[in-house]
């Protein structure tokens, strides 16, 4: 490889390689149960990068996601719209392609 090529690390195929991770298109948040997250490979899971230019706000940005998730999901039942197929967007992070249309209902339980 030559002086100044450009290396793309494939964010998303590592994510979901069948190597690193067991039935990787499953939605399974387990995955990140703190003693599964400790027998995994550090550069399996990268969404914030690693090394030495590591994102300095992925505790932020980890926190804040759960707090929202928390909030919403206390409050209401979230479901895809009937008959709406998601598409994924790749663009600097990955998207839903037009938007993603949920219906939400305030729960009563
Ligand atoms: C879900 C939200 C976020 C994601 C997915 C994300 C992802 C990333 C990634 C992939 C990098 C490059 C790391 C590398 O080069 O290896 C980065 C760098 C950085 N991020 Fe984030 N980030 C998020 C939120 C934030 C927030 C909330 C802040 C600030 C409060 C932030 C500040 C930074 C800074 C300053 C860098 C540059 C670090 C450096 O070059 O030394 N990020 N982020």
């Amino acid at each position: 490889m030559r002086k100044g090529t450009d290396v793309y690390v494939p964010v998303y195929a590592i994510h979901r390689h069948e190597r690193l991770w067991r039935d990787p298109n499953a939605f399974d948040p387990e995955r990140f149960a703190p003693e599964q997250v400790a027998a995994r490979n550090r550069y399996a899971y990268l969404p914030f990068g690693a090394g030495p230019r590591v994102c300095i706000g992925s505790s932020f940005a980890t926190m804040e996601a759960v707090a929202v998730l928390a909030s919403l999901i206390g409050g209401y039942r979230l479901s895809l719209q009937a008959g709406y197929e998601p598409r994924m967007a790749v663009r600097v992070t990955l998207r839903p392609a037009r938007g993603l249309m949920m219906e939400l209902r305030r729960r009563t339980d």
